[in-house]
């Protein structure tokens, strides 16, 4: 490569908080110096400091041997066994824990349950004996396409018992989406429901799952669970009720005993082209990743009632809803719907109800209810509250600081967590009783985890220069390859920069060590020979405060290679003048500089995002330089927003 690819980092963000002495003195890790001397070791001695940690883990066997290297191919705790479904529930039932709930869940019409740790595997071991009576064994892959309710996590932990490996298809996909997954992953089974409700609508979850199943020779049997009780239309020898189905069966399933390396399951993720990508974890790493990090980042404790607002269908859902809570004992709560119904203030009102400790979310949720307003977050009483992360995108500053002022109360610490769904667990990270904050930074690389910058050459490059993020050590819940596509994985993550994984972010690091994500690297703008990350000229936008949201994209110029587009919503009442474009416009280059400065702006309704609330700024690139939208949009929460704004566009 000859051009020169250092990536301009423009964010200038100087606060720090520190965490409180009285939250320190609680923490698992409880100063910086503990974080510094336990990293020290995992990064000088990973065998021995993993051995340790992993006993967090029930291993029915222990290993032989921790690690097994051979780049890329890891393989951990070889020949140890163990099973998830075991770690997420027998081993809790020898103690108080049986009867503490595992899950408490809301369904968006206002109707609840709480399964005790007892009652959940109750449910899981009926489950799993479904899923051997239509002759699913070790190995075999089961798709799983649900609402958030209870029987999509006991779904999960029926397959991991047997050592089926799941793959969990977003119930917002549609037929198309499934269909592709069903036939990649090769599986017999589908659990699905009726349908969900999102939104006070029914999401037609078994009207797609018929479409799909139309165009999947090697599926067999679709258990349905009954949630919206609409009349659906179910197939002769194909189609059951789980409700009827269950009575068929003994409430009694032994977990089996799986090789650490077993797949525990497969998730889809699109890629920037091509098919999406089947990504695979193992059992015994992988739990130990969830294990540790949901303890120590979320500093999880036995009486915290502990919510995350991610769906099972992304890989928040699967280790931070599912896996690492219920492996620490924990109480996971889940909610069906959607934040706004009935009224934008659903979320501060289960969090007053059951008296949430731990909410988790994502900065496009905290942005959409900055732009809702501080009236609905107020009429709550959220002191429960005493920590709060973040994750799927970096957090703008003043996001983040509304976030902790606003929800939090100027009192909890808020874990801003860099992870993929690659790497299984969370990466970079702070650990709430150690890390002093600083707001739009994930701070710190958690244990095991050797994090640098590096240029085109692979070469680290100084403190405060951007560049590629990348990983230069094995840990245990990384992704051992792409399903059936090994070369695919290969090629992916680590071929580009030879010998380490390369996370496809770019970033930099600070003086005092702190990461800082500056967005993917395909979304880095060159504006007249200045790299910028789209995050940073977006940050700058969301600190003023006629702003909700902003996504900024490169556009073809003949000048400067690419000028600078902006695509803004304002907060509600907020006109959109063209006054306010020009002070926008000077308050980018007052905040970043004149070279961020935008070259056009456009007010919009709306964004067009991934449904786990990505913007998708391929389809706002494609808007800017007018031309037609291309490629494949399946992923897209709403598909009027685009035909929205190629109408609005173009006024300058
Ligand atoms: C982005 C979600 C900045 C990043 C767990 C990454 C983040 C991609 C953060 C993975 C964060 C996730 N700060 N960026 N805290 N968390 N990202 O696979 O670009 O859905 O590569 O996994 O999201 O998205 P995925």
């Amino acid at each position: 490569m000859t051009t020169p690819h250092n990536i301009e980092s423009v964010l200038k963000e100087n606060r720090v908080f520190p965490p409180s002495e009285a939250f320190s003195q609680q923490a698992h890790i409880k100063s910086l110096d503990e974080y510094k001397a336990l990293y020290k070791k995992s990064i000088d001695e990973p065998e021995v400091f993993w051995a340790e940690q992993a006993e967090a883990v029930h291993w029915f066997k222990k290993w032989d041997k921790v690690l097994d290297w051979n780049l890329p191919d890891a393989k951990w705790f070889i020949n140890a066994t163990t099973n998830a479904s075991y770690n997420c529930l027998d081993r809790h039932l020898t103690g108080p824990r049986r009867n503490k709930a595992a899950l408490i869940w809301e369904g968006e019409p206002g109707d609840s349950a709480t399964l005790t740790y007892q009652q959940l595997h109750r449910e899981v071991c009926i489950m799993a004996n479904v899923l051997k009576k239509y002759g699913i064994t070790k190995g075999d892959r089961v798709i799983i396409y649900m609402p958030m309710i209870p029987e999509a996590a006991v779904a999960m932990l029926a397959c991991a018992r047997i050592g089926a490996p799941h793959s969990v298809v977003f119930g917002g996909f549609g037929a198309e989406a499934l269909k592709e997954r069903i036939n990649d992953s090769g599986a017999k089974v589908m659990i699905t429901a009726d349908g969900g409700f999102r939104r006070g609508k029914i999401v037609q979850l078994k009207p797609n799952a018929d479409t799909a199943a139309e165009g999947t020779p090697a599926l067999e049997k679709v258990l349905v669970v009954q949630r919206t009780k609409q009349d659906v239309s179910m197939k002769e020898g194909r189609d059951f009720w789980w409700h009827d189905e269950r009575k068929t069966v003994s409430d009694k399933c032994e977990a089996e005993q799986l090789d650490s390396e077993h797949p525990l399951y497969i998730l889809y993720t699109s890629g920037s082209t091509g098919k999406p990508k089947g990504i695979q974890h193992t059992t015994g790493g992988y739990l130990v990743g969830t294990t540790l990090t949901t303890k120590y980042v979320f500093d999880l404790k036995d009486e915290d009632i502990y919510f995350c607002t991610a769906d099972i269908g992304w890989v928040t859902g699967h280790s931070y809803v599912v896996y690492g809570v219920l492996s620490n004992g924990g109480t996971s709560l889940m909610y069906e719907g959607a934040p706004d119904t009935p009224n934008p203030d659903r979320w501060w009102d289960i969090i007053a109800k059951y008296k949430v400790n731990i909410l988790y979310t994502a900065p496009t949720a905290v942005r959409a209810f900055i732009k809702w307003g501080d009236d609905w977050p107020k009429k709550h009483d959220l002191s429960s509250l005493r920590l709060l992360g973040s994750v799927g995108e970096p957090i703008n500053p003043e996001a983040w600081m509304w976030y902790y002022n606003v929800i939090g109360g100027g009192r909890c610490p808020i874990v801003d967590t860099w992870w993929q769904t690659e790497t299984g667990a969370h990466m970079i990270t702070p650990l709430p009783g150690a890390t002093p904050l600083k707001p739009g930074s994930g701070s710190l690389p958690f244990f095991g985890v050797d994090a640098a910058i590096v240029d085109d050459d692979g070469k680290e490059v100084p403190a405060n220069a951007g560049g590629k993020l990348v990983i230069r050590k094995p840990w245990p819940s990384m992704l051992r390859t792409i399903y059936k596509d090994h070369d695919r994985f290969v090629n992916t993550y680590w071929s580009e920069v030879p010998g380490v994984y390369l996370a496809g972010d770019g970033a930099r690091r600070d003086e005092d060590g702190y990461f800082w994500i500056v967005g993917r690297i395909d979304d880095v703008l060159n504006v007249a020979g200045h790299r910028l990350g789209t995050s940073e000229v977006e940050s700058a936008l969301v600190s003023h405060p006629a702003v909700a949201e902003a996504a900024a994209v490169g556009r073809p110029d003949e000048l400067k290679g690419q000028a600078l587009v902006v695509f803004i919503t304002l907060k509600v009442g907020v006109p959109p003048t063209d006054a306010l474009k020009k002070e926008l416009r000077d308050h980018v280059a007052r905040e970043i500089g004149p070279i961020a400065r935008p070259d056009d702006i456009r007010f919009a309704e709306g964004l067009p995002k991934t449904r786990s609330g990505k913007i998708m700024r391929r389809i706002l690139k494609d808007i800017a330089a007018g031309a037609q939208v291309k490629g494949d949009v399946t992923t897209m929460e709403d598909l009027n927003v685009v035909a929205k704004l190629s109408a609005s566009s173009g006024d300058e």
